[in-house]
């Protein structure tokens, strides 16, 4: 029997491929896309900016990127079939199931632009366009807010504000959605990523691929955990109790969401600049209780368990003083990462090698097979 590798759980430390599109230094708390630093991008770029530098692997001109939101705007709009499929979903159905089933749906109506193998930044475009539409159209749904239209005049970013709220958003709301987008576009091979390559790796189509991923980045370990982090900050009120709830937590082996990293054994670099966010928007709006209770929540999982935030810790406080309700803060992470996974599942079709590891058996081999009459029992 051939030799095989000691097995790695959860394939931690395992290198799978070779990639250009980002690299991290979890032990710097470096993050970096196509070679640009997320601080200066942060910092100084938009999302549509991002998502070009991720998808084309340089930052555009001045025109690529005039294109490029026009392109967002053209393409925002849902087939009126799918329009109607979202509204006959249970109002209060999740909405991470919405957008995985929406993503799937999107594709009997546009096989051309997921074709397996296909170049597809036009699908890249097309799914990271419509994410936020197929938000807004199921949240209004819900709430019996009115129909939304297009907007090709709003950023990605604003547009997912008025999708969701219905109202054109004030700059500083618009750039702190902006810079969440930014930080939330890519990060190498996390789960859903590497879900999406997986699927991508196998020919299957690109609408594919992201609908493997959207069910990914649904669970609590990954991209949940930002919903879940309100949750925690709910239960705990105010500041001055923080203390004793995460005691509680940590005696009951309960793992503290918006912390702890597979990769980073320092701060999250997103999580810092979400945090300054979180501080300006809560100062903004004279409610900076989810801050304080966020930065006392801190320090004690640090003395408690040596662990750092993760981006999920303060994007939630932020969304919520937007107004956006906590089942919408992992969807939103969604239309972010959209454009990393799309990117992604282009890099897999330009290079591609099936992506299947192996697992070390551990069960019988030789077992003789009894006919079912002389089963006992
Ligand atoms: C994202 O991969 C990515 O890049 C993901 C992401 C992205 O951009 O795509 O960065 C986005 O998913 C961020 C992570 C969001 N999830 C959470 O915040 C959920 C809480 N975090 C943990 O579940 C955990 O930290 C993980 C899942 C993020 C990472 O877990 P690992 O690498 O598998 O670490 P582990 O479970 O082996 O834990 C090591 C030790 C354990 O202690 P012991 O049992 O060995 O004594 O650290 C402890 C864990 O109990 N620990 C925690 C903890 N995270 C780890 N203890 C309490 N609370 C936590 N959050």
């Amino acid at each position: 029997m051939a030799t095989i590798s000691p097995v790695q759980r959860g394939l931690e430390d395992v290198v799978a491929l070779e990639s250009r599109i980002c690299f991290i230094d979890g032990h710097e708390g470096r993050l970096i896309y196509q070679g640009y630093d997320i601080r200066e991008l942060a910092a100084r770029s938009t999302f549509e900016e991002v998502a070009y530098l991720l998808w084309y692997g340089r930052l555009p001109t001045a025109t690529q990127l005039a294109e490029l939101r026009a392109r967002f705007g053209a393409l925002r709009p849902l087939p009126p079939p799918v329009v109607d499929l979202i509204r006959r979903m249970p109002t209060d159905a999740t909405p991470m199931d919405v957008l995985r089933t929406t993503v799937s749906a999107l594709a009997l109506f546009e096989p051309e632009e997921g074709k397996p193998g296909a170049s597809s930044i036009g699908g890249a475009q097309r799914l990271t366009a419509a994410l936020p539409t197929i938000l807004g159209v199921f949240h209004r749904h819900r709430t019996g807010m009115p129909d939304l239209a297009p907007r090709p005049d709003l950023s990605q970013a604003a547009y997912l504000l008025y999708a969701l709220l219905d109202r054109d958003p004030t700059e500083l709301d618009a750039r702190a959605v902006d810079v969440a987008l930014i930080l939330h576009a890519d990060h190498e091979l996390n789960a859903s990523t590497f879900a999406a390559r997986v699927t991508a790796s196998t020919l299957s189509d690109l609408y594919s691929a992201v609908t493997s991923a959207v069910g990914t980045l649904k669970g609590p370990l990954h991209g949940g955990a930002n919903e879940r982090v309100m949750e925690m900050l709910d239960e705990i009120g105010t500041p001055d109790r923080a203390e004793a709830v995460v005691h509680q937590k940590l005696a009951q082996h309960e793992r503290i969401m918006g912390f702890g990293h597979r990769v980073y054994k320092v701060e999250d670099p997103r999580a810092t600049i979400l945090r300054e966010w979180s501080r300006r928007i809560g100062e903004e709006r004279g409610n900076t209780a989810y801050f304080e209770m966020l930065r006392k929540v801190e320090e004690v999982v640090h003395r408690e368990k040596g662990l750092y935030p993760n981006v999920d810790l303060y994007s939630g406080s932020i969304y919520s003083l937007l107004g956006i309700p906590h089942d919408l803060f992992t969807p939103i992470f969604a239309a972010s990462r959209v454009s990393g996974w799309t990117a992604h599942v282009l890099e897999e079709y330009q290079d591609l090698r099936l992506i299947r590891p192996t697992a070390k058996y551990v069960g019988p081999t030789d077992l003789a097979y009894v006919p079912i009459q002389d089963r006992p029992g």
